[in-house]
């Protein structure tokens, strides 16, 4: 299916001030809820990554695990879970963070990656950054690379697109709201 820019952007739901004063939530929920929307989101990104090297599809808690289980099972790689603190079993490697809206983290369990592993990152936006920079030095960490971050939505006035380019993250977004 072709990819629809508009089409994509016109459904995404503005909800202002949420979840504080002052700031406009870019709402993906009608994108996951219209089939029509997801099959061009993911057909968009597995036509970007089917000749690919990556390895492995690193997927991010929570809106990220969405995207990230259907784009593994189309491309057939193993899907690994970046996960919130606390929720992984087994041995896990912890960054904390900066979010937009406050101090979090993420883990992923140490024995998920191994070195020369070539990892496609996956989540729903970019805002800040601190969340898929915090992926990726997890993922370094392990000594895997970051083939590229990807994610569906860009916020480049909050920076984070910026920073993941100065962090030499090869970063694709498919739309952006300026
Ligand atoms: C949101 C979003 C990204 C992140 C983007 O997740 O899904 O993961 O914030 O922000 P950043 O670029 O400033 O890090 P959130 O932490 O709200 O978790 P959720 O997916 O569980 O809702
Ligand atoms: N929408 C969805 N998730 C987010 C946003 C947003 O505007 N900002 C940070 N995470």
């Amino acid at each position: 299916m072709i990819f629809d820019e508009y089409s994509i952007k016109s459904q995404v739901r503005p909800v202002p001030n949420f979840p504080k004063p002052g700031v406009t939530f870019r709402d993906i929920t009608p994108l996951y809820q219209s089939p029509r929307a997801m099959r061009m989101i993911a057909d968009s990104l597995i036509q970007r990554y089917v000749d690919s090297p990556i390895t492995h599809i690193g997927a991010i808690d929570a809106r990220g695990f969405l995207l990230g289980a259907v784009i593994a099972y189309e491309l057939n790689k193993p899907l690994v879970l970046l996960r919130k603190p606390g929720k992984l079993p087994a041995d896990a490697l912890r960054q904390s963070y900066q979010s937009e809206y406050g101090e979090s983290a993420l883990e992923i369990h140490r024995d998920a990656l191994q070195a020369g592993d070539q990892v496609l990152l996956l989540d729903d936006l970019i805002a800040t950054g601190g969340t898929f920079l915090a992926a990726a030095r997890l993922v370094k960490q392990l000594g895997a690379d970051v083939y590229e971050a990807a994610a569906i939505i860009d916020l480049p006035d909050l920076g984070g697109s910026r920073l993941m380019q100065d962090a030499d993250i090869p970063t694709f977004t498919l739309c952006a709201f300026a």
